[in-house]
């Protein structure tokens, strides 16, 4: 069975013109690319998009960047999509991510971390249907 996950290139690489690379290195890893949209989020919208972290310390950091350019919104579907899109990532932190991931290669910093997944079913589904409709993603 197949599985969907929110994915996001968020604006630090969208801005370093990062989109283009990752998105042959999605193709690539055997994801299918279901939907996709460039969008400049609101404040509100990234906080609403974050809202199981508004009682961390980097809260109001992370939405002000989230918020500060253009990211590209993508719905992958895959085998165990969330997992290996997470694999495909590497950690949260640049630093600490392990050689050939996305984080690794591109990521500026555990804030600036060029791309964005779920973490688990229950939060792609939030996710998705914060951005898509469910009728975006009928084939
Ligand atoms: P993401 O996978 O989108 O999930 C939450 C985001 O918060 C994370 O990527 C980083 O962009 C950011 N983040 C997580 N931990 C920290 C931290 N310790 N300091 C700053 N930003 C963080």
């Amino acid at each position: 069975m197949t599985e969907l996950t929110l994915a996001i290139i968020k604006p630090d690489a969208v801005g370093r013109r990062l989109a283009g690379r990752i998105l042959q290195r999605i193709e690539d890893g055997g994801f299918h690319i279901r939907a996709m949209r460039r969008a400049h989020l609101s404040r509100r919208q990234a906080e609403g998009f974050y809202a199981v972290h508004r009682e961390r310390p980097f809260f109001a950091s992370l939405t002000a960047f989230m918020s500060s350019g253009p990211a590209i919104i993508l719905v992958l579907e895959a085998e165990d999509a969330i997992k290996r899109w997470r694999a495909l990532m590497g950690a949260t932190d640049p630093a600490k991510a392990e050689p050939g991931t996305l984080r690794r290669e591109f990521a500026e910093s555990i804030e600036r971390n060029a791309t964005h997944g779920s973490d688990a079913p229950d939060t792609a589904a939030y996710e998705i249907g914060y951005f898509f409709a469910g009728v975006e993603l009928v084939e």
